[in-house]
């Protein structure tokens, strides 16, 4: 913006109930995060200042929200809630049919048990670590065929979410597309750093689909956060409202995955929406079997109630401008500091490249996985590796996977923390920028066979 011009953007909240957060010493993080075995996951919350751990179920629900648990059905069967989080489903994402799930994980087991079979191969916009793990349990095989830019940290490219088209070309030719049960698309990519698609991809995305009647599959978690990069950078929808925009989107494929603990800011919940009445019917079979009643999945009526508002909430400019505007807020006081993130900053998290940030701690000694610990220790700031601890092993050989991305995801919970909570944050970054030369690597003492790193524990190497 210009300077003169420029004006100033603030919350579209104001703060009705505050939640105290405890103050400690250095030597207090010392001990708490060597009693979690230098992982982040295992700290107690109560010992965390600013918890930028996930964005997932850590958002402040509105007023009306609050509203809406006082008017939860517990109806086993047939809950209200229920036919409205249906109505919200239909009117803001276009899915017909509509499975409750306690949250995303469990729509991602249903959908992989009734797509996959053994030996199929699953292409998606770079893997998700639970999305990938249910494709596997179902004894499918994940394929990447995200563009090439998405593993660059330093890639500007406005839309590193996007397809690579040769990519899944390459993929059908090889093993034909019976043996592709789907695409599987999220918007605003996690592991990417938080990273859009471009509505044009998702058309050209639509047309191969018809082509060659392989269905899409959308990972709708963070679909908002997606919509006002679109509105913002692609040409054609600057004067589309975001709520048009998510519509399109969704239109543009055949279902959909939620963890509504991300964009419809509710505690908990999630569920799985397809337009085949078939593959409902299947959906809605095997819930009942894992989750609860397919009226209301593994949520109470009033979390069905809670996320039906959510949705509608979650479309709204000011909401969604002022949301991914404090992601950047963030991101940007690290980059005038020459810190080295993911650029462009994502929509839900600021992602620190640890490769470049700890260049002489070699990938297997998991350098993510230390500076997140440093970070804990310096400022009482909470984050999240997201590298080659989070990625896993190869099955086939054992190895840890050594991404391409090594990073450390500092993610901003909606409508939660203010403006100087990121100040302080980025300031005990930079400190620990400052210090980077004597921070040293980890190796494991406990891995965990699934998800290691939730709950693997590590030591500092000499
Ligand atoms: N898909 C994406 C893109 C996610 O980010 C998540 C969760 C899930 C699926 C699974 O949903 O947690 O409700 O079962 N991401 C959280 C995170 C855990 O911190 O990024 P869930």
């Amino acid at each position: 913006m210009e300077s003169g011009k420029k004006r100033s953007w603030a919350e579209p909240f104001k703060i009705k109930m505050v939640e105290p957060l405890k103050m400690t010493t250095r030597e207090y993080r010392q001990k708490c995060m060597e009693d979690a075995g230098y992982n982040t996951f295992l700290l107690k919350s109560e010992d965390v200042y600013i918890d930028l751990l996930t964005d997932s179920g850590t958002s402040a629900m509105s007023d009306r929200q609050w509203a809406g648990l006082m008017l939860g059905d517990e109806a086993y069967a047939g809950s209200r809630n229920f036919y409205h989080l249906e109505d919200a489903v239909r009117e803001f994402y276009s899915y017909k049919h509509v499975v409750p799930t306690h949250q995303g994980r469990g729509a991602e087991h249903i959908l992989s048990r009734i797509m996959i079979k053994d030996g199929d191969y699953v292409p998606g916009n770079m893997y998700f670590t639970t999305t990938r793990l249910h494709q596997e349990l179902a004894g499918g095989k994940f394929v990447d065929v995200i563009i090439d830019e998405a593993h660059d940290p330093n890639s500007r490219h406005p839309f590193k979410g996007d397809v690579d088209f040769e990519k899944l070309e390459d993929l059908r030719k090889k093993v034909g597309r019976e043996k592709i049960p789907y695409v599987c698309i999220a918007t605003c990519v996690n592991m990417a750093g938080g990273q859009p698609i471009s509505m044009a991809n998702l058309k050209k995305l639509r047309e191969w689909s018809k082509e060659h009647d392989i269905p899409v599959i959308h990972d709708a978690t963070r679909v908002a956060e997606n919509a006002y990069f679109i509105k913002v950078r692609e040409e054609g929808y600057k004067d589309k409202s975001i709520a048009e925009i998510v519509y399109e989107i969704c239109s543009l494929t055949d279902g959909c995955t939620m963890s509504a603990k991300k964009d419809p800011m509710v505690n908990i919940g999630g569920f799985l929406a397809v337009n085949d009445e078939e593959l409902f019917n299947k959906a809605r079979n095997m819930v009942v079997i894992y989750e609860g009643l397919h009226t209301y999945g593994g949520m109470a009526g009033r979390d069905m109630e809670a996320l039906a508002i959510g949705i509608e909430e979650s479309v709204q400019f000011d909401h969604i401008r002022a949301r991914v505007g404090q992601v950047e807020y963030l991101g940007q006081k690290l980059l005038d500091e020459k810190i080295p993130i993911v650029v462009p900053v994502g929509g839900h998290a600021v992602f620190l490249n640890a490769r470049e940030f700890l260049p002489h701690i070699d990938q297997d000694q998991f350098p993510a996985q230390s500076l997140a610990a440093e970070i804990f220790v310096e400022s009482g700031v909470r984050s999240m590796e997201r590298g080659n601890v989070s990625k896993g092993r190869n099955p086939e050989t054992g190895e840890n996977y050594r991404p391409a991305l090594e990073l450390v995801r500092l993610t901003i919970p909606r409508r939660v923390y203010t403006q100087a909570h990121m100040d302080v944050t980025a300031e005990g970054i930079i400190d620990v920028y400052q210090k980077r030369d004597k921070i040293k690597g980890l190796k494991f003492v406990y891995e965990p066979a699934y998800l290691r790193f939730f709950q693997a524990r590590f030591e500092k190497i000499g």
